[in-house]
């Protein structure tokens, strides 16, 4: 009997991994839980878990001798971790792996916006460049005040990249860090009022849910642009959408989203946002590193050695 599920929408290269070393049982999502008959689901030991659907008390249910659910991504927020805590059930993620990706995709994505490249590209392709001449003027990014929210591991190598575009770094964290030149916000409404550009990068879950409120978004101003790389329960999505339509704010870059992948309709009706399908990991390369730093964690599991990676 199979001693691990795999749970969740994985592609072919990952599957081949997971056979190959753990030979698991593969479910869609975790709604297929109770597809499984009491034998397999008493056998399961182990879960490597892919996706945004919750996975807490009534899945954990179902699985009574599980001890470790290992998950695809850095951010772990559909895990319920205290629920496992209180079961013993570890849990861990991918953390490091995918840092240059997501941080590449923040640039690009503030760039984008910036330089109007969709519009832009659109512009050309629809033949107005031939017919009418140059693109009209957009704004320049380098050199630009810039905030980010969240200075761990991808927000570092965001502000990293930032610095290298000559740009005035303003940060908020619960500490402060040794980061000579670059300015510490206690709060983050002072933050976004320090800066043009607010580049969120904050964990996901209960702790962060709008962190970037209705009085950020204000205070980020019309010349404002709000780029969001972490997850959309951060951001106050209804103040933000009414922020775009009024233009209290310049625009947005969102890879993230409430209700992904059916986001509210609202901002697809919007030209000054840059929308992109919560691919901030998706590369060939980083995507591999983060499969295989999940199967590692399990074999560590029913190995009986530590995690890896433990969030718990
Ligand atoms: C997802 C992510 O894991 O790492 C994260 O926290 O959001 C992504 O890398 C990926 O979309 C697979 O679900």
């Amino acid at each position: 009997m199979t001693h691990t599920l795999a749970i969740g929408p994985y592609n072919d290269d990952e599957k081949q991994g997971l056979t190959r070393d753990l030979a698991p049982i593969y479910l869609d999502g975790p709604a297929g839980l109770a597809d499984l008959d009491t034998a397999q689901r008493e056998a399961i030991k182990a879960v490597a878990y892919k996706g945004h659907h919750a996975f807490g008390a009534a899945e954990m249910d179902l699985l009574p001798n599980v001890g470790v659910v290992a998950n695809y991504g850095v951010g772990y927020d559909a895990i319920d971790v205290k629920e496992a805590s209180a079961r013993g059930i570890k849990v861990s993620n991918t953390p490091g792996v995918l840092n240059d990706d997501v941080a590449d995709l923040a640039v690009a994505m503030l760039i984008m916006q910036g330089r109007e490249m969709e519009h832009a590209s659109a512009w050309a392709r629809s033949g107005k460049w031939a017919e009418q001449g140059e693109y009209r003027l957009n704004r320049k990014v380098s050199g630009g005040r810039v905030g980010i929210v969240g200075l761990g591991r991808i927000g570092r190598e965001i502000a990293d990249r930032l610095a290298a575009f000559k740009m005035d770094i303003h940060y908020w964290s619960r500490s402060e860090k040794d980061t000579p030149g670059w300015t510490h916000h206690a709060d983050p409404v002072s933050l976004a009022h320090a800066v043009d550009y607010l580049i969120v990068a904050l964990v996901g879950g209960p702790d962060t849910e709008q962190f970037v409120s209705k009085e950020v978004i204000a205070a980020l101003g019309s010349r404002g642009v709000l780029v969001n790389i972490s997850r959309g329960s951060t951001v106050d999505e209804a103040a933000l959408l009414d922020a775009l339509e009024s233009g209290a704010i310049a625009g947005a870059a969102l890879d993230v989203f409430l209700n992904e992948p059916k986001i509210d309709a609202r901002f697809y009706a919007l030209d000054n946002v840059v929308i992109q399908p919560h691919q901030g990991s998706g590369t060939v390369e980083t995507r591999a590193a983060m499969a295989k730093l999940q199967r590692d964690n399990v074999l560590a599991f029913l190995a009986a050695k530590d995690l890896l990676t433990s969030v718990n």
